[in-house]
């Protein structure tokens, strides 16, 4: 590690010398950091104009972020050897041709957060080796054809936040082994499916935020490695049945943030892989049952902040065995969930409601197993009928993390229970004991009853002689009866029984 702070001109030269005399291991300008073991340079934040130029030519590693630099034309090509250079939050314009041409080790090139509003295919020629692109936060407008062909070992490519409107064909021809491909908040206003022919081993496409009303069918053809796909923020109102076709190995699928007013039920049948599905913040209100219906996957769904969403019907996730994680937060008009939702999800583990508008939950929509079950901030009124409730939140241990103690759930109502926590409630306190409704009706029944029997056992007792003299006479007179009627039928049994064998003895008889 060699350091120069504003030396005399002498000892500048002397060492200068030195160090070609050893080996050239350059100079490090006053504002830069060097570590010539490792072989990195770190001139960030320096305030340089232009890249320096004396730095050790062997260097592997180069940052030189947070500068002002404008142009990296003729400096480059001193440090053949650098796989990782970071030129990023500069103010590079432009990209001239033929730049990169000696950087046939670098892997890794960062030129986030400039001004570079134009590519062409002559810019990122030489590169063989790159495999991470960052063209984040410029200004360019459009990818013209070929501009990556010869970056055959790209896997990720991150051109979000610039203004891109224009995608071609041949945009990402040769990008055959990316994996990664970032067009996030840009001004695209259509899925450029034609462009995507070339990327067989994508794993991830980001597309949030940008302006897609309608996604049409076969939008993301041949991308049928894809497993995640991000499409939130875009305006979505319409997916067509057929858009999501080829993405058979998608397992994540973001539409958070879009103007839905349905859960897309049929397009979905194309990704019947799908294990993780983000739905909040569109705008249906109820989902419907079987909603996701031939997605036995999936196991984490989450419709979270939709202000529209009133009601969950009976049999949504009825498709859905090995769901793990329900996620319906802040829906703040969802105020219905039919009690049998998660019937027969023997896999779920995590069920999370919180900030609705629940006033109370049924006690058969909660089944055991649950590592999780987040129902803090509803209105809950917390009456009698919340009992169970108190008595599950005590019971079972729900503390998934430390920091959060999903069982603290409070009360909204009534007044003098308002923000006491329900665990701690006792059954009196719910008011079980004084306030049952039920109470007066069973009173009333019991009355009624009592009263009745009473009666019974006044008229029995006063008519008891008459009572018994009857009963008395008629046992009697049945008794008899039955007598004759017993000895009676068995005599005429007797008598069938012989007349029956009579006949059946002799029968073989004359018949032979
Ligand atoms: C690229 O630069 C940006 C801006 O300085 C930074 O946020 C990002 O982490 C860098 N990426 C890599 C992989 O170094
Ligand atoms: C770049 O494209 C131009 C035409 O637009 C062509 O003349 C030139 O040969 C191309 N360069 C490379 C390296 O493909
Ligand atoms: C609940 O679980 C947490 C984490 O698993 C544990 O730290 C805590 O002691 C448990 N509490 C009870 C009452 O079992």
């Amino acid at each position: 590690m060699q350091r120069l702070r504003g030396s005399p001109g002498i000892i500048v030269l002397l060492f200068y010398f030195i160090c070609i005399w050893k080996d050239i291991s350059g100079l490090c300008p006053v504002s830069c950091d060097c570590d010539d073991g490792n072989l990195r340079a770190f001139c960030n934040f320096a305030k340089l104009d232009v890249i320096p130029i004396t730095l050790n030519p062997h260097l592997k590693y180069l940052s030189l972020n947070n500068n002002r630099i404008k142009t990296t034309m003729l400096s480059l090509g001193v440090y053949r050897n650098l796989e990782h250079l970071d030129i990023s939050h500069n103010e590079l314009v432009k990209l001239t041709p033929f730049n990169f041409i000696g950087l046939r080790s670098l892997q890794l090139l960062n030129l986030s957060s400039n001004l570079i509003s134009e590519l062409n295919n002559e810019t990122f020629l030489g590169l063989e080796s790159l495999t991470e692109l960052f063209l984040d936060h410029n200004l360019l407008q459009s990818i013209p054809d070929s501009v990556f062909t010869k970056l055959r070992g790209l896997k990720k490519l991150d051109l979000s936040m610039n203004r891109i409107s224009t995608i071609l064909q041949d945009s990402f021809q040769g990008l055959n082994n990316l994996e990664y491909l970032s067009l996030r908040s840009s001004k695209l206003t259509f899925i450029p499916s034609e462009s995507f022919h070339s990327l067989k081993n994508l794993l991830t496409l980001d597309l949030g935020l940008n302006s897609f009303p309608s996604i049409p069918e076969n939008s993301f053809s041949f991308l049928n490695k894809l497993t995640e796909l991000i499409l939130d923020n875009c305006g979505i109102q319409e997916i067509v049945y057929g858009a999501f076709k080829w993405l058979n190995a998608l397992k994540i699928l973001r539409l958070e943030k879009n103007e839905l007013s349905e859960i897309p039920t049929k397009p979905l049948f194309d990704v019947i892989y799908l294990e993780e599905i983000y739905l909040g913040q569109n705008k249906f209100s109820t989902i419907k049952s079987r909603s996701f219906q031939r997605l036995q996957y999936l196991r984490v769904i989450d419709i979270s902040d939709t202000a529209t969403l009133n009601r969950v019907e009976a049999d949504s996730f009825a498709d859905n065995k090995n769901l793990e994680r329900i996620v319906m937060n802040y829906n703040k008009k969802l105020n219905y969930i039919d009690a049998s939702t998660f019937r027969n999800l023997h896999e779920l583990q995590e069920i999370h409601l919180r900030g609705n508008s629940f006033q109370s939950f049924d006690q058969d929509l909660i089944s055991g197993g649950l590592k999780v079950l987040d129902i803090r901030d509803n209105p809950l009124v917390c009456a009698c009928d919340m009992l169970w409730l108190a008595t599950y939140l005590r019971a079972v241990n729900l503390s998934f993390s430390s920091e959060e103690d999903f069982s603290k759930v409070r009360c909204a109502s009534p007044s003098n229970l308002k923000d006491k926590i329900l665990r701690e409630l006792t059954q009196s306190d719910l008011g079980c004991t004084l306030k049952d409704h039920r109470r007066p009706i069973i009173t009333g029944i019991i009355v009624v009853a009592v009263v009745i029997m009473v009666a019974i056992a006044v008229v029995g007792f006063k008519y008891r002689k008459k009572v018994t003299g009857t009963l008395k006479s008629r046992w009697n007179t049945r008794k008899k009866e039955t007598k004759y009627h017993k000895t009676g039928y068995l005599e005429e049994d007797d008598t069938i029984l012989q007349a029956a064998q009579r006949p059946l003895k002799i029968a073989p008889v004359t018949e032979l």
